[in-house]
């Protein structure tokens, strides 16, 4: 059985962005049914849901969403996960947007370690196309700055990269933060939830990505980091620091697959793309003690079998696999 380390969590299915392969804006407009206050579980249910799995196993813990600083009070919830015994490493993905100087300072003494980034281009225009709202690159650069200066350690920046998009602003990514200590991950564009219009020729392969970089760069790959790190690693020949490429399509990593997901509303996926989700919020609102919930918890990792990207067909892609922006990203 895969060992359970990694825990996803999606607090909120809402965000402030309408990137087009993530809530493209004909689908997420006006009359699209995010979830409401009630239905999301609330900081106490997210902390014992986590201690319960912290007992199966649990060391790191993601908050995603959707767009996590969305929701109000993020550091009294990252306090209260910190306090988590056993908890090693506790992570946040946000497009930098809200994150001001205040709050990055507020996160890392709420016990909050590191942050990554999402920022798919440096190029306004192409930033304004693919977030498909009006913001300034510039304001997520200056997230990236406060998120340093509060110390949140190694930053990460998640770059998707779509063919005919983006490709070619990976080399400009990569001279960007070469020698930054920043640690720049190229992502292939993948065929989540069931909105996105995927297509494989859409997808710019990661041997692609290596060789645009190598146009510019001597990198070589390096070992990975922990069982199960989902970015291969790569290292300037340089010494200008680490990149990643996140390759979860032409060359999936499923067998060394750790994660569980929990999405907004509590429920529980053992897979990204999976149509189905079992409901932890029911239990726990219906008066369930932790030790029945630890063994449902443990009775499903148990019989898992997700292995989505090996399997990838043009059927599977047309599964109705739920939103990145509901599961957590
Ligand atoms: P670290 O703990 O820093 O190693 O983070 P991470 O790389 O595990 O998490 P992150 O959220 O930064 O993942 C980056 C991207 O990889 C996500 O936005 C997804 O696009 C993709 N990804 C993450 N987890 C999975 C997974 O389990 N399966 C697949 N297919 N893709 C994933
Ligand atoms: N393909 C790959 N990554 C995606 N993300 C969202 N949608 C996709 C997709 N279709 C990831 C990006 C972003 C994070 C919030 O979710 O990495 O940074
Ligand atoms: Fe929002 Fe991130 Fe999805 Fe873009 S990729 S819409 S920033 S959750
Ligand atoms: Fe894990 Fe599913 Fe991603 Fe494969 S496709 S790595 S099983 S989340």
């Amino acid at each position: 059985m895969r060992p359970l380390r990694d825990l996803r969590i999606s607090v909120t299915d809402r965000c402030n962005f309408r990137c087009t392969y993530c809530m493209p804006k004909e689908v997420f407009n006006a009359d699209y049914k995010f979830l409401r206050r009630e239905q999301l579980l609330n900081f106490e249910e997210i902390v014992r849901i986590s201690k319960i799995f912290v007992g199966l196993g649990v060391r790191k813990i993601r908050l995603t969403g959707g767009e996590p600083l969305l929701r109000k009070d993020i550091p009294v919830l990252i306090r209260q996960l910190a306090d988590i015994s056993s908890i090693e490493d506790i992570s946040l993905t946000t497009n930098g947007v809200l994150l001001t100087e205040k709050l990055a300072q507020e996160l890392k003494e709420a016990g909050l370690k590191r942050i990554t980034i999402s920022l798919d281009t440096l190029d306004q225009d192409v930033f304004c196309r693919i977030s498909d709202v009006r913001a300034d690159v510039n304001q997520v650069l200056q997230a990236i700055g406060h998120a340093e200066s509060a110390g949140l350690a190694p930053i990460k920046i998640n770059a998707v990269v779509k063919k005919g998009v983006n490709e070619s602003s990976i080399l400009p990514m990569a001279r960007y933060f070469h020698g930054s200590r920043k640690i720049l991950r190229f992502i292939e564009f993948m065929d989540v939830g069931h909105t996105n219009h995927w297509k494989l020729d859409d997808v710019f392969p990661a041997a692609d990505i290596v060789r645009e970089i190598r146009k510019e760069f001597q990198i070589r790959p390096a070992e990975a980091n922990y069982r199960g790190e989902v970015a291969k690693r790569w290292l300037y020949e340089d010494g200008g620091g680490e990149i990643g490429i996140i390759s979860s399509v032409t060359q999936p990593f499923c067998r060394s697959c750790t994660r569980a997901r929990l999405s907004a509303e509590g429920k529980l996926f053992t897979c990204l793309f999976a149509t189905k989700g079992y409901d932890l919020r029911h239990l726990l609102r219906e008066g369930a003690d932790d030790k029945y919930i630890a063994a449902v918890i443990g009775s499903m990792w148990e019989k898992r079998d997700d292995r989505y990207s090996e399997i990838r067909t043009s059927e599977t892609v047309l599964l109705p696999k739920v939103e990145m922006s509901y599961i957590g990203g």
